[in-house]
This record gives structure tokens, C-alpha cells and sequence, in this order.
């Protein structure tokens, strides 16, 4: 009999039914499909139903993800969300998911404010918990509804977001996928260039900062972060082949944050890879924040795209700068 490993034991996403094409953000600012799609790769993406929050949404991808895994909620024993646009201020969004869902009474908690690298780290962070214990399954959910917290004028940003779930449950099986290699950073002195400034204590929500939109207002100094994102995504990824010996040639498909179909080709050209080992879902989704990386991962394999044996390696950038990468064998 094969000994039973740690590991990610399914997989799951979820995304809004409404979609809102490039043509339509041009009836609302001053932007063209041509300037989205040229600039980034974006031609679509979906937004969350009025009544839609974010535990919805979240719900919706650990449901996918329990089932896939042939697992049932009474089966969790711990829930980490990457998010940064939770339900509330206080509590986490894992508490509402956790009562959400059913679930016993686990602990739960939310990985907030490292942007778009949320879920990588969550991953991680998951991965260490359920090996520190035998037996121990955690469902790992990046989540985002940005759709909800965004300047509908403002064209530098609102174009640039959508709303998604993914989801993974850990646990053990003979076939589960096995994290070889993860690496994290952060670049604290670059917090202000991409961030949401308003509603904490330096600046709590006064009824004029309401007025001026601040709450919706996010800084965003797009070439920095471009630049950036590059940079530190693909250094990750250097990192993480690095520490098992491997090549990128080794690679059966990369899975990076999607922000800009330009920043995932100069990873690709940088790293040496070729557009098949790049997954891309960008022009359908545009930028999901944390849900990003998960919902891809969930996607690519339901498409196909990655089979037994793979390597399939994570990487993904976002505020604060937080980066972060994994290498998974399937
Ligand atoms: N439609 C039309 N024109 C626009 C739009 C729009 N939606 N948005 C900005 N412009 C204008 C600007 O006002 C500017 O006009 P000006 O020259 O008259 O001042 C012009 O287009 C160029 O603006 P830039 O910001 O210089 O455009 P750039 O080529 O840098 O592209 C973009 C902007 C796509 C945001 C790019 O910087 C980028 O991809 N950055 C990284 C991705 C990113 O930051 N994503 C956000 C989340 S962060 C993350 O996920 C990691």
C-alpha cells in the first residue's frame, strides 16, 4: 500500500454569473475595449449579484472544493481565507463561512491585506498546520469581491477587477498533491504605493471621508507595481526550483497571479517559458485578487491541463509588497 501523504486533496472555484464585458465599462468612463485589452489582457470579468457578499462566494468555491475532495464539512478542522475584501471589519470572514458552511467548531482565520499574494501565503500556512498534525484537514479559500469596494469612476482601477473564489482542502491521501518548495517576502517600505489607506485607526471613516469616496479609494501607482510584480514573481519562482534542484524547463504549467497578461508574458520570457506552460485566464476574469491563484488552479485542472506527476508551480504578487511562491507535485 502507498503511504499516505499531506497534501491538497481537491479542489474547487466559483465566479459570479453576470458578466461585464470591456464595451460596457466604456458606457460608464471614459475608457475603450481597445486601451483594456491592449494594456492588459482584460476583456471580461464578473461581478457579484447585489445580493451576493463575500461569504457567498466563498461558500460557493469550499463546497466545490469538499465535494471534489469527497470530504464533508463535518471532515474540517481548520478554515483559512485570504481576503481583502471581507464580509465585515471584525469578525473574519472565516467565522461567518464556518457557521455558513456547518461546520464543528473550528478554528478559523483570515489572512487580510496581503493583496493579491493572499492565497499563496494561506497555502502555505495550511500546508505547515495539516503537517504538523496527522489526520488534520484545512480548507484554504482565496477570496474577493472587489467589484463591491472600487471607485466605479475611477477608469485607472475600476476597469482592472473582478470577483471570484477558490478553494483548497488539505489533508492525506495516496494521491495527494504534495507542496515540495514555497518562499514569501515582503517590501514593507513600499505599503503606500498599492493600498487602501481609509477606515483604519491613522484614518478612521469620518462622514466627510465617506463623502469624498475614501473608503473606495485605492492607491495605485500602476508602472511601480508593474515593474515590481515582474521583478518579485519571477525571482519566487527562481526560488522555489532552486530549492529542489529543478528547471523551469521541468515545469508542466505555471499558475501566476493574473493582473496583466503583459506582466505574466515578461515572467514567461524571464523564466524561459514557453506560452503553453503559462496558464492564463485574464481576458475572462481580469484580476481576482487572491481568488486569483486558486481559481486558476481549479480551472486548469478541470481543463486538463495539468495530470499525474506534474510539477505545477504557484506564484503571485500583491500590496504591501507581499510575494510568494509554491511548487506542487501532482
Ligand atoms: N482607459 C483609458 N485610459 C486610461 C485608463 C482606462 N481605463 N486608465 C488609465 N488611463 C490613461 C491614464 O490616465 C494615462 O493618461 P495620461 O497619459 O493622459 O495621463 C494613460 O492612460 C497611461 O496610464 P498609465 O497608468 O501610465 O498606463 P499603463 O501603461 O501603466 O497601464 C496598468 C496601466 C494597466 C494599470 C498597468 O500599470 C499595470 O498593469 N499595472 C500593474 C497591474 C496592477 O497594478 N494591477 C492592479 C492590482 S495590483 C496586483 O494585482 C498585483
Amino acid at each position: 500500500m502507498t503511504a499516505l501523504r499531506v497534501g491538497i486533496v481537491g479542489f474547487g472555484g466559483y465566479t459570479p454569473a453576470r458578466v461585464m464585458t470591456n464595451e460596457e465599462w466604456a458606457e460608464h468612463v471614459d475608457t475603450s475595449d481597445e486601451w483594456i485589452t491592449s494594456r492588459t489582457g482584460i476583456k471580461r470579468r464578473r461581478v457579484a449579484a447585489p445580493d451576493e457578499t463575500t461569504v457567498d462566494l466563498a461558500e460557493a468555491a469550499a463546497r466545490a472544493a469538499l465535494e471534489d475532495a469527497g470530504l464533508g464539512v463535518e471532515d474540517l478542522d481548520e478554515i483559512v481565507i485570504a481576503t481583502d475584501t471581507p464580509e465585515v471589519y471584525t469578525p473574519d470572514t472565516g467565522a461567518f463561512l464556518q457557521h455558513r458552511l456547518g461546520a464543528r467548531e473550528v478554528p478559523t482565520y483570515d489572512l487580510g491585506g496581503s493583496g493579491c499574494a493572499g492565497f499563496v501565503l494561506a497555502l502555505d500556512i495550511g500546508m505547515a498546520r495539516a503537517a504538523q498534525k496527522a489526520g488534520r484537514r484545512i480548507l484554504v479559500v482565496g477570496v474577493e469581491l472587489l467589484t463591491r469596494l472600487m471607485n466605479w469612476k475611477d477608469r485607472t482601477t475600476c476597469v482592472l477587477f473582478g470577483d471570484a473564489a477558490g478553494a483548497v482542502v488539505i489533508g492525506e491521501s495516496d494521491t495527494a498533491v504534495e507542496l515540495l518548495a514555497t518562499t514569501a517576502g515582503t517590501d514593507g517600505s513600499r505599503a503606500g504605493i498599492l493600498a487602501r489607506l481609509s477606515g483604519g485607526t491613522r484614518e478612521p471613516f469620518t462622514l466627510e471621508s465617506a463623502q469624498r469616496g475614501d473608503h473606495l479609494k485605492i492607491e495605485f501607482n500602476g508602472r511601480e507595481v508593474f515593474r515590481e510584480a515582474v521583478k518579485r514573481m519571477g525571482q519566487a519562482s527562481r526560488e522555489v526550483l532552486d530549492q529542489v534542484g529543478r528547471k523551469a524547463e521541468d515545469l508542466a504549467l505555471v499558475i501566476p497571479h493574473q493582473a496583466n497578461k503583459r506582466i505574466i508574458d515578461a515572467i514567461a520570457k524571464s523564466l524561459g517559458l514557453t506560452d503553453q506552460q503559462m496558464y492564463v485566464n485574464i481576458e475572462e476574469f481580469g484580476n481576482t485578487g487572491s481568488a486569483s491563484v486558486p481559481l486558476a488552479l481549479a480551472q486548469a485542472r478541470a481543463q486538463g491541463r495539468i495530470q499525474a506527476g506534474d510539477l505545477v508551480l504557484l506564484t503571485a504578487f500583491g500590496a504591501g509588497f507581499h510575494w510568494a511562491a509554491a511548487l506542487l507535485r501532482f
